[in-house]
């Protein structure tokens, strides 16, 4: 189905200009100035496999102040999950129950297989060490709030083998033109094949391991946690944990106008110091989170977002 969202390929760059378009004149409805029940009657799915905080929750505020609807699958531990239910049957469940769902799951390209099993439309809102396509909306959103433009030096800084924020987001802002550099531990570096795709379609990439000396000249700094529960290995995750971290003292030397991006959870890799100063942008995103799923959903109902909200 058309509507589906399982990665960045699914919306051309005029779908996603017209996306963040609608996003911001959602901005009132977001912080609840204006009620606009665009959605009335429509309910969503949110199935959630793994943890969530903020997709979860910014889901259900989005549908929520646009009049609509949701259900939850709620805790994995008192969901028939736990007595062996596949994937296909809860997915066919919710198909029924619901007229969009949101799925997060541990799987790589689980998205993918409940879309082929349903009717209604599906996002992705995480899939293992996969995508997050809905992530890099309110990101994209966030970052042209900032600067105006995406066609920037956007430095993604941590996991860029498991972090899935990262590959739907290199993905789309190499569509708009930005300059990006990698930069992560060998282990945990970006998987090949997405910089063979990024390089495919002209993107300009540079690798690197060391995070200070790339600073000054970035426009975007995205730090990213490393994903604990991807490795197997206990002792193997020990090796790289805390190894980037930003505090106040090392933006001397940055551009005024840089932002510092994190799709949170943080866990140590911006120190709190960083949040009171010009350049922490990462609450503003998660904030974002709202308008860009609320035009992700009016999207998928063929809904209009008004010229002028609220007037
Ligand atoms: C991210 C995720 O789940 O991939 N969180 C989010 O959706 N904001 C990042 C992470 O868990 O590190």
């Amino acid at each position: 189905m058309a509507a589906d969202l399982i990665t960045m390929d699914d919306l051309t760059n005029e779908e996603i200009e017209a996306l963040l378009n609608d996003a911001e004149k959602l901005l009132p409805v977001a912080k609840g100035e204006v009620y606009l029940p665009l959605l009335e009657g429509k309910l969503l799915g949110n199935m959630f496999f793994e943890p969530s905080t903020r997709t979860r929750m910014s889901f259900e505020t989005a549908m929520k102040r646009l009049g609509g609807n949701v259900v939850n699958l709620g805790a994995l531990a008192s969901s028939s999950v736990t007595k062996g239910e596949t994937l296909f049957d809860t997915m066919k469940m919710v198909d029924g129950y619901c007229d969009v769902a949101v799925l997060r799951h541990p799987r790589q390209g689980a998205a993918q297989y409940a879309a082929d099993a349903c009717e209604i439309p599906i996002m992705n809102g995480g899939d293992g060490a996969g995508y997050h396509p809905t992530q890099t909306m309110l990101d994209l959103f966030t970052i042209r709030q900032a600067h105006g433009r995406l066609d920037l030096n956007v430095v993604m800084v941590g996991d860029l083998r498991y972090g899935r924020t990262v590959h739907s987001l290199s993905h789309a802002l190499s569509r708009f033109g930005a300059n990006l550099t990698f930069i992560a531990p060998a282990s945990l570096s970006m998987p090949e094949e997405i910089i063979e795709d990024l390089q495919k379609s002209g993107a300009n990439i540079t690798v690197s391991e060391d995070l200070l000396s790339n600073l000054p000249n970035a426009d975007v700094i995205y730090m990213t946690r490393i994903q604990k529960e991807r490795f197997a290995d206990e002792d193997e995750y020990l090796k790289v944990a805390g190894i980037y971290k930003l505090s106040r003292s090392n933006l001397k030397d940055v551009k005024e106008s840089m932002i510092i991006m994190h799709p949170l959870p943080r866990i140590d890799e911006i120190h709190p110091n960083v949040d009171n100063t010009p350049h922490a942008r990462y609450f503003d995103q998660a904030f974002n989170g709202v308008v860009a799923r609320m035009a992700l959903l009016c999207r998928v109902f063929g809904v209009s977002v008004p010229k002028e909200v609220g007037k």
